[in-house]
């Protein structure tokens, strides 16, 4: 047996992503969990998150250490050539805060800079290589959470990340048919070619994949914090690399990267107390939306044609006003009070024919940005109650193909994220608007949506990688937590998603009966089942997103987590002997 499988089987033994119980007095709640709850992407990541916990980290260490590990066994999703929000519990203030880790666009990156010679959006410019790559987030992250946050010194938390990055670890399905699908681009880069080819072949599922540049960029990291990757040996690297393949970074404005504090979206949804992401996330305030508007219904009590349709107006509602209002707040003003407030939500709640879709026409505006499946979430719940929500992100798969040469950092291309042309579409069909243009410095619109939930007798962890679906998502998991599902359950909800336009409800199969589907449609609505693509519609052959959720009920004292089924290497687990 290697040692990789050692481990794992040694984990096993150690932790079971069954609920631990040590039930407070009856009637009581208790005042902090008997143990410790992670769910990521990858189980290499969750197993890191707990060795730093039981090395007596807490969640904020656990976070660096799962953060960094995703970023070596999840290159198709994130890493530190990306950016991330990260959502912060400390039990003892009792304060939440966002650590926004979102890239920035870099100088040269105007609008100008993406058309071609005819004045169209250059493709290939916003998707694909050093144009396309925001200055990164989540290194800056990393030693913001480790030295603002946590208990244990940066290079202890980087330990299980440096090692897998060192050691390898097998490739999985969807690695290598994510680099299959992007193979063309990543090539053309020498860096690139570098890690991801062995004799000239591409990495294939089962291959031990080893990254050591990586591993020495993580130990600069380790060693000398941001200096470790924004300036030094590193800094120098990225620069030339970029500038290698084209691009402009000055060593300014990477040495310049600052990670931002922000207020966290705080509103409530019946029972619960919601707190979630702020802009330059789009989650937040379209959640406060959908949530407020429907809380004026009972929609338990209602049959599942009506209730899609109701959540389907709401979601309707929210992305267009996501559409107008939203970009990066130190660059645009926010109407956020108006936005997230009961009154506005119950003013658009009275637009909502209960019988019949309203056609998105009808509703001002022009198309949304539809973004991309791609990206990752965690979940963290500690001993002291401490609760890590991230969701981190390259972007597209394997963001824009770029590794700068001797750095083993995949650079993101998040620069698709920013509305590049206005009024024309994107990657994925969809249109821009005004305060979400690219500037020098700007941070780009994103829908991720780390998210606390806390009724009085629950706390919750969730969030889900999936593009503008991400929004959708995590509403639905708050409605399936609303409705008593377990957290297992809720990761494994079946999808839908109205994102006003396309004027459509996208589903994945077997989401809606078809009965609902009848009667959706005979209330108004089109419906984008699997398959449609054949006849002309946007098809949704594939399954959506990858939901990692922590639960922790205080009544009973029981940790549990969900990790979403869609993803075969994703895991919670649940510790009782996770020191505090
Ligand atoms: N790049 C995906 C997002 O930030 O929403």
């Amino acid at each position: 047996m290697n040692t990789l499988s050692r481990r794992w089987l040694l984990l096993v033994l150690l932790w079971s992503p069954v609920a631990w119980s040590a039930a407070p007095a009856q009637g009581s709640l208790a005042s902090h969990p008997d143990g410790a709850a992670i769910a990521s992407g990858h189980h290499l990541a969750t197993e890191a998150g707990m060795e730093i916990l039981t090395k007596g980290g807490n969640a904020f260490d656990a976070a660096v250490a799962v953060s960094s590990t995703l970023a070596v066994v999840e290159p198709i999703s994130s890493g530190l050539g990306g950016g991330g929000f990260f959502l912060l519990h400390d039990a003892a203030t009792g304060k939440d805060v966002m650590l926004d880790a979102r890239e920035t666009a870099p100088q040269a990156a105007n609008e100008a800079a993406f058309l071609d010679s005819k004045g169209e959006l250059d493709r290939d410019r916003s998707v694909n290589g050093p144009w396309s790559a925001g200055i990164p987030g989540l290194p800056a992250a990393l030693v913001e959470l480790s030295g603002k946050h946590g208990k244990l010194p940066l290079r202890t938390s980087l330990g299980p990340a440096i090692r897998i990055a060192t050691e390898g670890f097998p490739v999985y399905a969807r690695m290598a048919k994510g680099y299959a699908s992007r193979r063309e681009v990543m090539e053309r880069y020498p860096g690139t070619r570098e890690v991801y080819l062995r004799n000239g072949k591409p990495i294939a599922e089962g291959d031990v994949f080893r990254q050591p540049e990586l591993a020495a960029t993580l130990t600069r990291l380790a060693d000398q914090g941001f200096d470790g990757f924004y300036r030094g040996q590193t800094g120098k690297a990225l620069l030339a690399g970029v500038k290698q393949a084209g691009g402009s970074w000055s060593a300014e404005e990477l040495a310049g990267y600052r990670v931002k504090l922000r207020e966290p979206i705080v509103f409530n949804y019946r029972d619960w107390k919601i707190t979630t992401a702020s802009p330059p996330s789009s989650g937040g305030i379209a959640l406060a939306a959908m949530l407020q508007i429907l809380e004026g219904w009972d929609l338990k009590s209602m049959d599942e044609a009506h209730r899609t349709h109701l959540v389907v107006e709401a979601m309707r509602r929210a992305y267009r006003d996501r559409t107008f209002f939203l970009g990066d707040p130190d660059f645009v003003q926010i109407p956020q009070k108006v936005l997230t407030s009961k009154d506005y939500a119950q003013g658009l709640r009275a637009t909502i024919h209960p019988e019949k879709a309203t056609p998105s026409d009808l509703l001002s505006g022009n198309p949304t940005p539809l973004e991309d499946d791609e990206t990752t979430h965690f979940s963290i719940i500690d001993r002291d109650g401490n609760r890590v929500g991230a969701t981190q992100t390259v972007n597209l798969l394997y963001g824009s193909g770029l590794i700068p040469k001797g750095t083993g950092v995949l650079l993101n291309n998040e620069m698709d994220d920013f509305a590049l042309k206005p009024g024309t579409p994107n990657a994925f069909g969809v249109m821009g608007y005004a305060a979400n243009a690219p500037k020098p410095g700007k941070r780009m619109l994103s829908s991720m949506t780390p998210t606390f939930m806390e009724s009085p007798d629950k706390v919750v962890v969730l969030g889900t990688p999936g593009g503008s679906r991400i929004i959708t998502m995590v509403l639905l998991g708050i409605l399936g937590y609303d409705d008593g599902l377990t957290a297992q359950q809720v990761a494994a909800l079946p999808r839908y998603h109205h994102q006003w336009l396309p004027d459509e409800i996208s589903a994945e199969t077997g989401a809606l009966s078809v009965d609902t589907i009848k009667q959706l449609q005979a209330m108004g609505h089109k419906i984008d089942l699997p398959g449609d693509s054949a006849e002309g519609g946007r098809g949704s052959s594939h399954v959506w997103g990858n939901l990692q959720t922590v639960e922790w009920d205080r009544r009973s004292n029981v940790l549990s987590g969900g990790s979403d089924p869609r993803n075969p290497v994703g895991s919670a687990a649940v510790s009782a002997a996770a020191s505090r």
